[in-house]
């Protein structure tokens, strides 16, 4: 049997891909503009990371981590996400002592979760992690980052907020899930009746019918007064910002490390898996890990939903090549040779990322004419035994079928990129 790609992985290519790198490079001007810095952190961490950072009894640990031994008996795991491995360096590095900390990743990250639209085993985010700060300016600054990047995008996105509170506030509202679900555990899950025990706010983000039927009328947080106006002052930001958002009381988030305020974007354009992106402070995080109290806050983007969402006219256009080379006869096949390269060398040396491809393949001056025209190359240049001897290639304006001499054989690029110049401007001039 053919070997095939895992179950929830997939090959990135053809327009695909291109969705990704439209993505990726706008996000990476985005995360420039507002000052983040990139970080590529090891693929796989020790296990240890995620257990004490997203939480034991997370399902993204317990149920959906690619954890494993080497071969010499670490403990190690595919990271599930990307902040564990950013406090873990910010700790590592001793980031803390400049004060403040902005970054970036971009990356697959891994979660043995049930393949389904939208939902992969290896997926991608870019994510943004602003270490350092506690303010309510700071989740302003991540929060507007992550609406621009929807927006420049041009996909539609709905920002549901809440605030989870202080350390105190949390462990309350804990005690207060606990109680409430106390009386209704007939009605759960078994992982939910053990998440009760252990992690009470997980039973409220399981996604078991019965369990969410039974958190309604669950209670929702109640903050202190610190954390109140910690949340206000947030939102009176949003609404100077003229962003719109709505206050979700249940949105608990899946990972443990959260405090204070946390935030999705979610879009209508999706199925069930309808989060595109996701984030929210993590005063605590730092601390746990061993590092110095560092209030910290940050959010990740899903590539695979986002690209789902694109829409036509963002995703760049296909690519087509400025010139197509074709050889005639086995003896130019070495000029033609030469001639490609010395366009290339035109091509890099204007900056720009013009495509110079070669037919490579000696065939028929049809055949080969067929191949650019399929490509939808802007120019073909034909070199026959004529050619070789002239020095002078046949320029032909694809679209047109115009065509002029262009002696660039043996010439230097800047003799080559002079030449061509003049030659195109001549076709396009005859065109009109
Ligand atoms: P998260 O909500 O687990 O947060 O993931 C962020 C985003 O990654 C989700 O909104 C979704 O778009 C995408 N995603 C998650 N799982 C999958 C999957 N199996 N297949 C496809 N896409 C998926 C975090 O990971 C946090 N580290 C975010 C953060 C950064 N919080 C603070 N800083």
């Amino acid at each position: 049997m053919n070997i095939q790609a895992p179950r929830g992985t997939r090959d990135l290519e053809g327009d695909l891909i291109a969705r990704f790198q439209r993505l990726e490079s706008v996000a990476r001007r985005l995360f420039a503009v507002y000052g983040y810095e990139e970080i590529r952190t090891p693929m796989f961490e020790a296990d240890e990371l995620f257990t004490r950072s997203v939480g034991e009894v997370t399902d993204i640990v317990s149920k959906e981590m690619y954890a494993f031994t080497d071969r010499k008996g670490r403990k190690l795991a595919l990271r599930p996400e990307g902040t564990a491995s950013v406090a873990r360096a910010f700790i590592e590095h001793g980031w803390a002592s400049r004060g403040r900390t902005k970054l970036w990743y971009a990356g697959p990250m891994f979660r043995y979760e049930r393949p389904q639209g939208g939902r992969y085993r290896q997926f991608f985010q870019v994510g943004v992690e602003l270490l350092g700060v506690g303010t309510a300016a700071a989740d302003l600054e991540t929060i507007d980052l992550a609406a621009r990047l929807l927006e420049e995008l041009g996909i539609p996105a709905r920002l549901r907020l809440n605030h989870l509170g202080c350390g105190e506030c949390k462990s309350a509202y804990g005690a207060a899930v606990q109680a409430f679900f106390a009386a209704r555990q007939e009605a759960l899950c078994p992982d939910c009746r053990d998440r009760l025990r252990k992690n009470p706010l997980r039973v409220l983000d399981c996604k078991v019918e019965t369990c969410r039927a039974a958190a309604t009328g669950a209670p929702a947080i109640a903050l202190c007064a610190t954390c109140a106006a910690a949340e206000t002052a947030v939102t009176a930001g949003l609404a100077q910002f003229g962003l719109e958002y709505d206050v979700d009381r249940r949105l608990v988030r899946g990972l443990d490390y959260y405090t204070g305020v946390v935030y999705e974007m979610t879009s209508a354009a999706l199925g069930a898996q309808d989060a595109v992106l996701g984030g929210g402070r993590y005063d605590n995080l730092i601390e746990e890990l061993g590092g110095p109290k560092t209030p910290a806050v940050g959010f990740a983007a899903g590539l695979d939903r986002l690209a789902q969402l694109l829409p036509e006219t963002a995703a760049p256009a296909a690519r087509r090549p400025w010139f197509y080379v074709i050889g005639l006869g086995a003896e130019t096949q070495a000029p033609a040779a030469a001639t490609t390269r010395l366009l290339r060398r035109v091509a890099i040396s204007r900056g720009r990322e013009e495509w110079v491809e070669a037919d490579l393949q000696a065939r028929s001056l049809k055949a080969s004419l067929r191949r650019a025209d399929k490509l939808a190359a802007e120019y073909a240049i034909i070199i026959g035994e004529n050619e070789v001897v002239s020095g002078a290639a046949t320029l032909r304006a694809m679209r047109t079928g115009a065509q002029a001499p262009l002696a660039i054989l043996g010439r230097s690029p800047e003799e080559a990129a002079a030449a061509i110049e003049t030659a195109c401007g001549k076709l396009a001039a005859e065109r009109v």
